[in-house]
């Protein structure tokens, strides 16, 4: 598969994928961070450690491959299969315990996974921003919206969208990280890979992915997004 000119093992992503193509969205969140093999990454939620692999791989970057619903072990697994395991080590840990020093991290990412935990008043600050070294980024992309839905959720999705999905827009995400007293320079936009992200895992196997089908026959463009929210740490 190639994305944007970096080839990389299409049966590996297919095999591997927990939602839209996560690392597609990485590598248009990553196009203008500027990241070399020193740097300590944390990739949150990192699920089968995809983004962890593009990470090690492109940048030679050592990534600290955390998940909750992947094992570590699996992951390990995974890792030594594809001859990675001296770049990328994994990690099993809940987003609210996370087992790093403050100021570890040169760079925090996030795919698909922070809008389970990180809706939370309080959690960026809390658990996620004093483990970046000051100057550190963090680059968050997640399933949102285009318009935040006011009210009812529209009729079309109703069949389909879960009231704990936590899907909003650039602007909501925003307003969240506003509040922050150790991030500023807060940017967030709408990744112009949502599409094909989507396409490529409603292409794969998994059986999610075949429910969320129908979900985006329904939806029909209208109403989600991916949003991407950076920060650097203060
Ligand atoms: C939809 S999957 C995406 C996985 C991966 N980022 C990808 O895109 O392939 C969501 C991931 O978020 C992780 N996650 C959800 N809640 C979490 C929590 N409270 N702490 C740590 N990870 C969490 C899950 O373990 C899961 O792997």
């Amino acid at each position: 598969m190639n994305i944007n000119g970096f080839e990389i093992d299409e049966a590996l992503i297919m095999e591997n994928m927990m939602g839209p193509n996560a690392v597609r969205i990485l590598e248009e969140m990553t196009r203008s961070v500027e990241i070399d093999e020193g740097m300590r990454i944390l990739d949150l939620g990192c699920g089968k450690g995809l983004t962890s692999m593009f990470l090690a791989k492109k940048f030679g970057a050592t990534v600290y491959a955390t998940d909750l619903w992947i094992s570590a072990t699996e992951n390990y697994e995974r890792f030594k299969e594809q001859g990675m395991e001296d770049k990328i080590i994994p990690i099993h840990a809940e987003a609210h315990e996370l087992p790093y020093a403050d100021e570890f991290f040169d760079i925090i990412i996030s795919v698909d996974s922070y809008h389970y935990f990180g809706f939370e008043d309080g959690y960026l600050d809390e658990h996620l921003a004093p483990l970046l070294k000051k100057g550190g980024r963090i680059l968050v992309g997640v399933p949102g919206l285009k318009e935040e839905f006011t009210g009812e959720v529209p009729e079309e999705l109703e069949p389909f969208y879960q009231h704990d999905y936590h899907f909003h827009t650039c602007q909501w995400w925003t307003e969240l990280w506003k509040a922050s007293k150790l991030v500023e320079g807060i940017s967030s936009r709408e990744l112009d890979c949502h599409q094909q992200a989507w396409d490529e895992w409603l292409r794969c196997d998994n059986e999610h992915a075949q429910e969320d089908i129908a979900m985006m026959e329904a939806e029909g463009g209208k109403y989600y997004a991916t949003v991407f929210i950076g920060a650097t740490r203060k």
